[in-house]
């Protein structure tokens, strides 16, 4: 008997190839995520659940899955997924680190450009035919070349964006709690012990940190209050690590200029959100590793690694690797 997969998503071919090679695959139709009851349900006969990031996987459901011997997520984050409760039920928990790297930078980079040289605002102003000359005063944005870009968190996407930002001679600061000399010497890059110290001299700020209870509204007023008036923020990371209501008033009151979001708090952003009512902010639904390449890239990872568990192999990427330790 194969073992069951359960895929909470319809994904791109190639990973669902490598799954129905080694077991009994049942693909959730649609564009929509199962509910959680029905994800639970599917969990509690399943050997393997491929997720996404929309998937709750919490202890509850965890302990509802008999089976289950691994979830493997389809992206880098999986703060989607209670990985404590799933390591004390020796569940593995997988994900797919660096096949999303430059693709999820080069999407935070035309975020960051896309606010600062108001395109969006700008295609909405012609497509309303109100483009009735060239004018000396429209549209005027914020340069990027030369400007001084901070990185909040120095991992791999963090990383490919400062790798983005040499090429417009901009000045990069970075805030981690890790140190990292060889890249300062590779990228000329400037480490800043504190985000307080960070903030007060960017003209961008791209955030680029996992969601943790440590970085849950890392950005609220306080740090808001201390960027410069004519800053941008860009958040391609996960929403709730900024606070939504403290960005909308600095948006409308003029503590920063604009914002690039591609995550929310909640996702999907209501429709009477008022954020959605300012010109000054760009959102998009969590697309940034949305590429061909790189969702079937996401898709074959995922899909290899949870195979591998499930053939008693080590997967490539685990965040919970002592779970396997003794199989
Ligand atoms: C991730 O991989 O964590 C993204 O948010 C989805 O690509």
């Amino acid at each position: 008997m194969k073992p069951r997969v359960f895929v909470t998503r319809t994904i791109p071919e190639p990973g669902l190839e490598i799954l129905r090679r080694h077991a009994e695959v049942e693909v959730w139709p649609g564009d929509e995520p199962p509910p959680y009851e029905v994800l639970r349900a599917k969990a509690a006969e399943a050997d393997g659940l491929f997720t996404m990031v929309t998937d709750r996987v919490d202890r509850a459901l965890l302990e509802a899955a008999p089976r289950l011997k691994v979830v493997s997520n389809m992206a880098v984050g999986y703060d989607n997924i209670d990985v404590g409760a799933a390591t004390a039920r020796g569940v593995a928990v997988c994900n797919t680190p660096g096949v999303l790297t430059d693709t999820t930078a080069d999407f935070a980079f035309g975020l960051l450009m896309a606010v600062a040289r108001r395109i969006v605002e700008a295609d909405k102003f012609v497509r309303a035919g109100r483009w009735k000359a060239w004018g000396p005063m429209a549209f005027l944005g914020h340069d990027i070349h030369g400007a001084t870009l901070g990185i909040v968190g120095l991992g791999r996407i963090g990383l490919g964006v400062a790798e983005r930002a040499r090429g417009f001679r901009m000045g990069v600061l970075y805030y981690d709690p890790i140190r990292r000399p060889e890249e300062e010497a590779r990228l000329g890059l400037e480490y800043v012990g504190r985000l307080e110290e960070l903030l007060p001299r960017c003209d961008f700020v791209s955030i680029h940190v996992p969601l943790t209870p440590e970085t849950y509204h890392l950005i609220g007023e306080a740090q808001l209050r201390l960027m410069k008036p004519t800053a941008i923020l860009v958040n391609t990371a996960r929403g709730p690590i900024v606070d939504p209501r403290a960005l909308y008033r600095a948006l409308k009151e003029g503590w920063i200029a604009g914002a690039g979001l591609d995550v929310t708090e909640p996702e999907p952003i209501p429709p009477d959100d008022p954020l959605l009512t300012l010109d000054n902010v760009v959102i998009t639904p969590h697309i940034a590793s949305a590429s061909y390449a790189t969702r079937t890239r996401m898709a074959v990872l995922a899909a290899e690694n949870l195979v591998a568990v499930l053939l008693g192999q080590p997967p490539k990427y685990c965040v919970n690797p002592e779970v396997l330790a003794g199989r």
